[in-house]
């Protein structure tokens, strides 16, 4: 088949089979062609048969944490395919998953030493979510049923994480099915001093105090509180001060109430630290992570949790077991390759190229504040390597130029997907400076252009 005609049957298989997620298929544009993925390059064509390239800066929905194509990662994959690319999990062990349980314990100091394998981050907070739950049933204490969250959280599509998230929009058509919570109206800053300082202060401090009203009045009916550490991601990189984690803490300890933190956007050392958690000086007591854990190249996930947790459900009564698991579970293929990651956390000193990331998102930024699109843009934050900026545009309209942003971006030389009107980058950790420098400059042609 020749290429135009190659083209030709793609689109018509696309408009005839494929429902893409998160999109109204009815107005999305005609896709792009993805043939190869290189470093944090992708390259491909688009409808018309012009050929791509561009900067992957959101990371394949913040997974691709060593770019594409990384010998390391494909290696390990390799050989564990040459081995044992699956075995069912009960009954059964096998290596990769003894391995990377104890490197991901270690991860933790051991705070968290028990590993519960799933498929993806839903999963995993699915995970988390029942083990505190019933973690207190198991114990006796029945009346422990409802879970805390912090506003504007995100954990995933399924049941159980649409109810522990934001009523947002985005999931309103389900309300009627989803199980009741009890929501903390949040209160945001950067740690770099985004807002006034006093105000920020304020703010933090009216946020402590309704943690602790939150607690004494509700902690008798609460299990567990659920929270993205630091930076609420599907929320519009919404960041909030460590300090307030360590609150968490210590109002958990002091009420019986369990932690769970929700890594699986913020873990594999997206803002630095292994786990966003560490910036608090503090531990959870059951911990999801995925994404840059499997690094994009398997379906993988886990949940960690502490050996007191675990020890609620180790016992002689079969009712308390630990009802769930997966076809998929520690599919030694993941496991392989995530230990692979891990293992490059730690040899590419990945919290020092962190650090360079976010002293050019800093110097990016400054100069973006006093460029000429100055008055169109508001907000503007960096933590770790991940920086937003909120566009000022009413909502409404920006939703209609959502996917022409992208069109356009894409086309430019980088990927931005906006969350509503935050146009973010969360960039591959192995990204160079004058990579990142075309992310910049599509951000800023794009605001100069389209907005
Ligand atoms: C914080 C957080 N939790 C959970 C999820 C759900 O993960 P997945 O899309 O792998 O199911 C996401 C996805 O973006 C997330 O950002």
């Amino acid at each position: 088949m020749d290429r135009k005609h190659r083209i030709e049957d793609f689109l018509k298989i696309h408009h005839e089979h494929i429902w893409w997620p998160f999109t109204p298929m009815k107005l999305a544009k005609e896709p792009f062609f993805i043939e190869k993925g290189e470093g944090v390059f992708l390259y491909g064509y688009d409808s018309d048969d012009n050929p791509i390239k561009f900067v992957d800066a959101i990371s394949s929905w913040w997974v691709s944490i060593y770019g594409h194509n990384f010998e390391p990662l494909k290696q390990a994959l390799i050989k564990q395919m040459d081995q044992l690319e699956h075995v069912i999990y009960a009954s059964m062990e096998h290596e990769p998953a003894l391995r990377l349980a104890e490197m991901l314990s270690e991860k933790t100091q051991h705070h968290l030493p028990r590993v519960f394998y799933s498929d993806d981050g839903s999963t995993a907070m699915e995970i988390a979510a029942k083990m505190a739950f019933q973690y207190f049933q198991n114990q006796g204490t029945k009346e422990k049923t409802k879970f805390l969250v912090l506003e504007n959280g995100y954990h995933g599509d399924t049941f159980g994480n649409m109810s522990l998230g934001a009523r947002s929009d985005f999931h309103k058509v389900y309300e009627p099915l989803l199980f009741d919570v009890i929501h903390i109206p949040m209160a945001y800053n950067t740690t770099e001093g985004l807002y006034n300082e006093e105000l920020a202060k304020l703010e933090l401090q009216s946020l402590l105090n309704r943690l602790e009203t939150f607690f004494e009045k509700h902690h008798k009916e609460v299990c567990a509180i659920v929270l993205e550490p630091i930076i609420q991601g599907a929320a519009g990189m919404l960041m909030y001060h460590p300090f307030v984690l360590k609150k968490i803490r210590s109002l958990c300890d002091e009420y019986k109430v369990l932690m769970i933190c929700d890594e699986v956007f913020t873990g594999a050392g997206r803002t630095g630290p292994y786990f966003a958690y560490e910036h608090a000086g503090i531990f959870p007591d059951i911990l999801a992570l995925s994404k840059g854990l499997s690094a994009g190249y398997a379906t993988f996930a886990v949940t960690l949790a502490t050996e007191d947790v675990y020890q609620a459900f180790y016992s002689d009564n079969k009712a308390h077991t630990m009802f769930h698991g997966h076809s998929m579970t520690a599919n030694p293929l993941g496991c392989a390759v995530s230990i692979a990651s891990v293992e490059l956390y730690d040899s590419l000193n990945i919290k020092n190229k962190i650090d360079q990331i976010q002293n050019w998102h800093k110097e990016f930024i400054e100069e973006l504040k006093h460029s000429s699109v100055k008055e169109k843009i508001k907000n503007t934050r960096y933590f770790g390597s991940v920086a937003a900026i909120d566009v000022v545009v009413s909502l409404e309209s920006f939703k209609a130029f959502n996917l022409e942003i992208i069109d356009f971006s894409v086309r430019n030389g980088a990927l931005i997907r906006p969350l509503g009107n935050v146009f973010y980058i969360v960039p591959p950790y192995i990204i160079r400076k004058e990579e990142l420098k075309i992310v910049y400059e599509v951000i800023y042609k794009t605001l100069k252009e389209k907005i």
